[in-house]
């Protein structure tokens, strides 16, 4: 199923469909913030990675074409500060699907992101009528775990070596949300400050999974 792709907002936060046209601010983006992003972006286990943004624009404007794909670009202020995607749309039975994002360092910390997730989130559950959304974020990423604390993600568990990241095979803890959670939506609850930060709790015996890689680092 395609759909049209709205431009949602919170304040001065907005996140809109992206386009082509935008290849040439995330990849200056993209390229400043190389240090930054780095370490938590998705690798191919096939091969070396290529900087080719435009030709990634393309194929996730094809797989929202199928349906099965959300590319949003994250603004603050009509300034491009970031992307938020939602990938892995599936309907039927399982009407799920995950969300990744990223913004550039010098808008960290001011909120942006839990505000794009949960206009994501409720545009899924409410416009799309899914009724799952995932979040799975490597041990190492605070700033990212904090995100679904503060939007009250409910933790799901560990995945041993699960997504291809800066290289290698990495660990996930990872979070979701059903629409019947939400009632309210997650924007309205996480601005009325109700969101339960202790869903996203990490128990110590998953920590200390993490910490002990299932396959020894290769030197
Ligand atoms: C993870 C990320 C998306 C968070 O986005 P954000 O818009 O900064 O989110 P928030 O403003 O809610 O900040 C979240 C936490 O980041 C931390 N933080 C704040 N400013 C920071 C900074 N300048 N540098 C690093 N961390 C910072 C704080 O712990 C903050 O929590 P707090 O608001 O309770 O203090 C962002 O750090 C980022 O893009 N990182 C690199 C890419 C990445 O990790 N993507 C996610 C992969 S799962």
């Amino acid at each position: 199923m395609a759909f049209g792709i709205p431009t949602l907002s919170d304040g001065d936060i907005s996140i809109r469909p992206i386009r082509v046209r935008d290849a040439r601010v995330l990849e200056r983006e993209l390229r400043d913030n190389r240090g930054w992003l780095r370490q938590w972006e998705a690798t191919s286990p096939a091969g070396p990675f290529t900087f080719d943004v435009k030709s990634s624009i393309r194929g996730l404007l094809q797989q929202s074409r199928a349906g099965a794909g959300l590319p949003f670009v994250i603004e603050n202020d009509s300034e491009v500060a970031g992307q938020l995607n939602v990938s892995s749309i599936t309907y039927g039975s399982l009407a799920s699907a995950s969300i990744g994002y990223w913004v550039s360092e010098r808008f960290a910390g001011k909120g942006l992101t839990p505000a794009a997730v949960a206009m994501a989130t409720d545009f899924c559950f409410f416009q799309l009528g899914l009724h799952r959304i995932e979040i799975c974020i490597r041990p190492e990423n605070a700033p990212s775990l904090r995100v679904v604390e503060k939007l009250g993600f409910r933790y799901e568990g560990l995945r041993r070596r699960f997504i291809h990241i800066d290289g290698d095979w990495r660990d996930h803890f990872c979070f979701a949300l059903t629409v019947e959670e939400v009632p309210q939506g997650v924007l309205r609850r996480w601005r009325a400050g109700t969101a339960p930060e202790s869903a996203a709790h990490i128990p110590t015996t998953d920590r200390t999974r993490a910490a002990n890689p299932l396959i020894p680092p290769r030197r």
